[in-house]
């Protein structure tokens, strides 16, 4: 406790933390955690520590090169190209050219300066309930958190199965017209679109698998607009959501800049921009970018070693396998308990979503809360999320074994017996 009071003291209250009892983590190992009384927890939640916390590959990359040289990139060095070559190599279409930055936020913060640009409209359109970011810009892109919507900033609804935002049986189509409608509001606002700003896996709206076809639509109808895509990967991407490198790659389409970030560096402060040259080129005529930490010797050698360990261990294949196991195991505790209303998700990003009666889907936070903390109680580590605070979700480290999923699963049925 008196870590917590120092913490608030020292830190102020803008942060929470997990748990009733919050956790104190002290050391990590692939897919394990240890708290500092040396109790040891299953992680389920940390999609950062994307191959395996304290991976000795990243490590060992890392301080080589800490103790070699670290500089930015106003100097020449092999590490930064070497890495924008590697992360090209995983992208379909024109996807080539990489701007370093530090987080998720800052890289989506460029991206939407390189659309404005390049389009020269300002009109962004991001989904109800979305999570971008933090800075100024982004906090406004992020309307989960904040309530300012300026002109020149329209939503269109997340394309929800579970919950239809729209009566009808044609949801595709529904979902599809709220971005046209958006697209619409931004241009009687006389704001020309310049971006849909859209995370292909909705993770704050709760975890959200768009309907096949959504967006081939939802690219079309922006760029007839005059607007670019920006794929928020921060989540989505790096084999998280299985079968493919990217989220937006289930649907067969290619964005025009990718902002990545949270797998990228394993824990590293690791983020980037992607584009193609014809967009590069155009945002380099009127700006020139540097950025003090991103893309350093130090950082670029952490994030050629995440995606050599994601290769070398073949972890896209872990994902979709371990992923499709896991969700049919979710799927059968739905049989067993009516508070499961939906499980969902792709790969290793699963939700199950919890209610106080099926048929009206009234959301239960309470008890989400409740089983967040008695699993952690009983040593797996996940947390609870979506727009209702309802939802337990589940996104461990992709070195996620089928023997860690039946160690959830067991415990998941052990708690839900518990309430
Ligand atoms: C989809 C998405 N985009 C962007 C961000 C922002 O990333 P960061 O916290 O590194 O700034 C997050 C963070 O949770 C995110 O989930």
């Amino acid at each position: 406790m008196e870590l917590v009071e120092r913490r608030e003291r020292a830190m102020g209250p803008s942060y929470h933390l997990f748990y009733d009892k919050p956790a104190h983590l002290v050391r990590g190992e692939g897919i394990w955690l240890w708290d500092a009384d040396g109790r040891k927890y299953l992680d389920c939640y940390n999609n950062v520590a994307s191959v395996g916390h304290c991976h000795p590959d990243v490590v060992a990359a890392l301080a080589v090169q800490t103790a070699t040289l670290n500089t930015h990139t106003r100097y020449l060095h092999e590490n930064v190209i070497e890495l924008s070559e590697k992360i090209a190599s995983k992208l379909p279409g024109d996807l080539s050219v990489c701007l370093f930055v530090c987080t998720g936020t800052e890289a989506n913060d460029l991206a939407t300066r390189i659309a404005r640009t390049v389009t020269g409209g300002d009109g962004m359109m991001v989904s109800e309930y979305s999570y971008h970011g933090n800075s100024t810009l982004v906090h406004t892109l992020s309307t989960a958190d904040s309530d300012d919507r300026p002109d020149w900033l329209s939503l269109f609804e997340a394309p929800c199965r579970y919950r239809p935002a729209f009566k009808g049986d044609d949801l595709l189509e529904g979902y599809v017209d709220s971005v046209r409608d958006a697209i619409g509001d931004l241009k009687r606002k006389s704001h020309a679109p310049a971006a849909i700003m859209i995370d292909s896996i909705f993770d704050c709206p709760g975890t959200i698998e768009a309907p096949k076809g959504y967006f081939k639509q939802v690219y079309k109808s922006v760029r007839d607009a005059g607007g670019l895509v920006i794929a928020d990967e921060v989540q989505a991407g790096y084999c998280r959501t299985g079968n493919h490198w990217w989220g937006f790659e289930h649907d067969g389409v290619v964005p025009d800049i990718v902002t990545l970030g949270k797998p990228m560096g394993a824990g590293h402060p690791l983020a980037a921009v992607v584009t193609t040259p014809d967009i590069a080129a155009r945002f380099a005529a009127e700006f020139e970018y540097f950025n003090t930490f991103g893309g350093n010797p130090v950082s670029a050698a952490v994030g050629k070693a995440v995606i050599d360990v994601i290769d070398g261990e073949s972890l896209l294949e872990n994902v979709t396998r371990v992923g499709a196991y896991t969700k049919a195991g979710l799927q059968e505790l739905q049989n067993q308990y009516d508070i499961i209303g939906d499980v969902r998700g792709r790969g290793l990003f699963l939700s199950v979503e919890l209610v106080k009666d099926r048929a009206v889907k009234t959301p239960d936070p309470e008890t989400a809360r409740q089983m967040a903390n008695l699993m952690k109680d009983e040593g797996v580590l996940l947390s609870t999320h979506g727009r209702y605070k309802n939802i337990l979700k589940i996104r461990p480290p992709m070195v996620f074994s089928k023997e860690n999923a039946d160690q959830l699963l067991a415990t998941l049925d052990a708690c839900f017996r518990k309430l």
